[in-house]
């Protein structure tokens, strides 16, 4: 169930350029919380910036209530939350979205992909996966060597390969490339990115098993505005929500 939440900013540090990692503390218990979930947050009451913004769950310390949550600044709403200070508090609806339903799936192998600013969420992902026993091996997706970040946790839980655009760290290209080049094995693949990025993964493992999450733009983040619709394949009528129904969907179930 969504709640409406107060959360305290415990910590906040920048993790890459213009990438955000904040610690909050949550009054609610975490238990039901799925990787791929999100939280929506309000930014400010000015006519601007009335819209929520969804943030991507990274990493959750369940004990102690602690959620991690990343960002990029890209524009004047990032920008206010990225001043927020140490104590400060937010006012956020959470949790938001479905997640990866991999409580569902038997998955041996994994692999994850992501890209920029869908990388934080893979990242609980592949925690929750790797202590059900699930090999993982990540590749993820920058612009460049200053856009990295989240290399050494990747490497912590099993193979990452870091892929820059410009070749500036890691294998130079993009993800798709490094499918090719390292042919990972997998029973599921798992991404998350821009829909450029999702559509090249999703065009090359059509024929594989796997799961993506899509990033919007979103307006009431709960299933009411319509803001956020994508079609569903092979239909001009059906659509699916990316804030309710998403933001994770069978590869196959969307219409990039
Ligand atoms: Fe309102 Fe999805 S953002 S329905």
């Amino acid at each position: 169930m969504i709640t409406k939440s107060i959360v305290k900013i415990e910590q906040i540090n920048e993790i890459a350029m213009d990438t955000i990692e904040m610690k909050v503390k949550t009054p609610i218990s975490l238990e039901e919380v799925e990787p791929g979930q999100f939280i929506h947050v309000r930014i400010g009451s000015d006519h601007a910036h009335q819209l929520r913004r969804p943030i991507s769950i990274a990493d959750l310390d369940k004990a102690n209530q602690i959620m991690t949550i990343v960002f990029k600044i890209v524009g004047s709403g990032t920008e206010i939350l990225a001043r927020a200070k140490v104590g400060e508090e937010l006012d956020v609806l959470l949790p938001c979205g479905t997640g990866y339903p991999i409580d569902k799936l038997d998955v041996p192998k994994a692999l994850l992909i992501g890209g920029g600013i869908g990388v934080p969420p893979l990242y609980y992902l592949a925690k929750q996966l790797v202590e059900k026993g699930t090999e993982v091996t990540a590749i993820l997706g920058f612009q460049a060597k200053e856009h990295v970040f989240y290399e050494e946790e990747f490497k912590a839980l099993g193979n990452c390969h870091i892929v820059t655009n410009d070749g500036s760290y890691g294998h130079k290209g993009f993800v798709t490339d490094v499918i090719d080049t390292e042919s990972p094995e997998f029973d599921y693949f798992f991404s998350c990115g821009p829909t450029l990025m999702l559509r090249a993964v999703s065009a090359k493992l059509a024929d594989s098993k796997g799961y993506i999450s899509l990033e919007e733009r979103m307006g009431c983040g709960v299933g009411t505005c319509f803001a956020c619709v994508i079609p569903v394949p092979g239909s001009t009528t059906d659509y699916k929500k990316i804030c309710s129904d998403g933001p994770v969907f069978e590869a196959s179930e969307v219409a990039l």
